[in-house]
């Protein structure tokens, strides 16, 4: 490894693999991933790909075996109350915006739910047993937590647990399962965590540049990019209804002297609404485009 490489561990498998992929692709991280390879080279850029289990995620980043690593949170989270370790001990560098789910309690669908007290005395299948117990000793609940590394949803029908607590992101699991979700623990999300050991001068510049490409993509899916024609003096009106734009680009139209073109970037989300407001004050031909790259 030359001294500006560093090392990145992604899950293998699973619900963050494709969505992480994607967003190191859009930073200009390609990967050959063909053949089950469980390490990845990226030619255009001083990193190597790591594929390994999530769970794995956290330890390796914090013995330094990875400079950084695309994680959930709730992951994260379990491994640092399993290690009674301090959460600096793995300094999490951005939140993702992707990969959002829940970790919830859910029960059979045919039980009756009278709240968090219906928990007392009964099994819960797990794999994440340290957060569920920190839970339920916050609440004063006690109940018996069975630890299971997969295929949580399973438990109940074979009468193992009686509830589970698991990871809800599309709820399709659950009901594939016959549960139903009933109290929620934690919010999760993708995030990118960062190794406490020291790194190379050359190793942070490549991590500073790879954070500056991903703000960049992030940016860019968050903003929009918005043309029309309007009056002259109706900018004011335009503004007050996109808000969150930086200042307008406003060019003279050929054969209209009271009319401009207008290219603007904006923030927000742009709704059918939002155009038909526009209009309202007298835009025309409004176009909203995407970004594909962004750098300011
Ligand atoms: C979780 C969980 C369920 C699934 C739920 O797995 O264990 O299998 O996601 O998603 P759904 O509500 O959209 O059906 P995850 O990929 O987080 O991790 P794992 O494979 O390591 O358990
Ligand atoms: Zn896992």
């Amino acid at each position: 490894m030359s001294n500006e490489t560093i090392r990145i561990a992604i899950q293998k498998s699973g619900r963050l693999t494709e969505k992480t992929l994607q967003i190191l692709k859009q930073s200009g991280l390609e990967f050959n991933l063909s053949n089950n390879v469980l390490f990845s080279q990226c030619e255009a850029f001083p990193v190597e790909l790591m594929l390994v289990r999530d769970d794995d995620i956290p330890e390796y980043v914090a013995d330094g075996i990875c400079e950084l690593g695309f994680v959930g949170f709730n992951v994260l989270q379990e491994k640092i109350l399993k290690k009674g370790q301090s959460p600096d001990n793995i300094p999490i560098l951005k939140h993702l915006g992707y990969g959002n789910c829940r970790l919830s309690l859910a029960i059979s669908k045919e039980e009756e739910y009278t709240g968090l007290n219906y928990f007392n005395g009964k099994k819960i299948a797990t794999s994440y047993p340290k957060s569920l117990g920190e839970y339920f000793a916050k609440n004063d609940i006690n109940a018996e937590i069975i630890e299971i590394s997969g295929s949580v949803e399973v438990t109940p029908k074979l009468k193992i647990a009686d509830a589970i607590c698991d990871i809800v992101s599309s709820g399709a699991t659950l009901k594939g399962n016959n549960l139903k979700e009933v109290d929620k623990i934690l919010d999760s999300e993708s995030i990118l965590v960062k190794t406490p050991k020291e790194l190379k001068p050359e190793q942070e510049q490549t991590i500073d540049r790879l954070l500056a490409r991903l703000e960049g993509v992030m940016k860019s899916q968050r903003n929009k990019y918005i043309m029309m024609n309007a009056d002259k003096d109706s900018l004011a009106r335009i503004k007050e209804i996109l808000p969150g734009v930086d200042e307008p680009s406003v060019m003279p139209l050929a054969g209209d002297d009271g009319r401009v073109a207008v290219h603007l970037v904006c923030e927000e989300n742009v709704f059918w609404e939002t155009m038909e407001n526009l209009k309202s004050v007298g835009a025309s031909s409004i176009l909203v485009l995407p970004i594909e790259k962004f750098i300011s």
